[in-house]
């Protein structure tokens, strides 16, 4: 495995593995690599001839108020995964790199931001979008392999590169869990012990809905209540959202149809430590 600092580089490697007609797959991250990361990397192995993983701590997809400084980071250790899951380029480059003017220019998508994550952190998606447009003109890939888990980010990834015209197929992988449901997430070591059991609240509430959704349930509000219900059995946790939207464009109807793809997203703060989650249902019937 090469690892690579400098933008310019990167782009010179992948314009000669294009030239030698590879198929270039890549899996961006912010590193700090647990199982589900390598997950991704394997789809995106099975995808492409070369791997580039991508690792890069993003500054401006945090707001002032939130965890850049303290979003933990492990480069040596990440480096190992890195290699023993076959990553062939480890793509780690620095903020003056990937910043060299400041942050002038960004990318903002409108609508499918506005809700959900977008409504809490109104400037997480402008920071997302301009990064990966950035990460994919360094890397070049064919294909870019992102996980289900961040459900919201794939939808806005996806229709960012429709819209400008990346020849880039977006691959999404499901969510690797722990063995009791909890979704795996770089963001899970600033858990206490007492806040690590609660967080299987999350995996039980999108059970929960799902549930009623099998039973018949077809009622956006009944379903959306049926999540709050079960995370405010726990009297600490703070619900940003806990919603059900169409999981092609996150629009929200009084009533789902029989067939229509709905996805079930959450994000609750237990203590300090924000989580989310998502299951994707489809409607029974037809
Ligand atoms: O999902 C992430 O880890 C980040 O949002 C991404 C896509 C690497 C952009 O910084």
């Amino acid at each position: 495995m090469q690892i690579v600092k400098k933008v310019s580089e990167m782009q010179s490697i992948s314009d000669s593995l294009r030239k030698e007609g590879k198929k270039i797959s890549c899996v961006p991250t912010m590193g700090f690599f647990h199982d589900g990361h390598v997950s991704l990397m394997m789809k995106a192995l099975e995808l492409g001839d070369i791997l580039v993983t991508y690792l890069f701590v993003n500054p401006t997809q945090f707001a002032p108020n939130e965890d850049f400084s303290k979003y933990p980071r492990d480069l040596k250790q990440d480096t190992k995964i890195a290699e023993k899951a076959g990553v062939h380029y480890l793509f780690c480059p620095d903020v003056e790199d990937m910043y060299p003017g400041g942050f002038n220019t960004s990318i903002h998508l409108d609508g499918i931001t506005d809700k959900f994550e977008g409504k809490f952190r109104p400037t997480h998606y402008i920071g997302v979008s301009t990064v990966v447009a950035k990460l994919f003109n360094a890397i070049k890939p064919h294909v870019a392999v992102f996980g289900q888990k961040d459900f919201q980010q794939t939808l806005v990834i996806k229709q960012m590169a429709k819209e400008l015209l990346f020849d880039i197929k977006i691959f999404v992988a499901p969510t690797l869990r722990e063995p009791d449901g909890l979704a795996m997430s770089s963001r899970n070591i600033y858990l206490n012990p007492e806040e690590r059991k609660s967080a299987l609240i999350l995996y039980t509430a999108l059970h929960d809905a799902t549930q009623a959704i099998m039973n018949g349930e077809r009622r956006r509000k009944i379903i959306n209540g049926v999540m709050h219900n079960t995370l405010r059995k726990l009297s600490s946790i703070k619900i940003d959202y806990a919603s059900a939207a169409d999981s092609d464009d996150l629009d929200e109807p009084d009533e789902f149809k029989p067939g229509q793809k709905v996805v079930l997203l959450m994000a609750v703060y237990l203590g300090r430590t924000r989580l989310i989650d998502n299951f994707l249902v489809t409607i029974p019937g037809k």
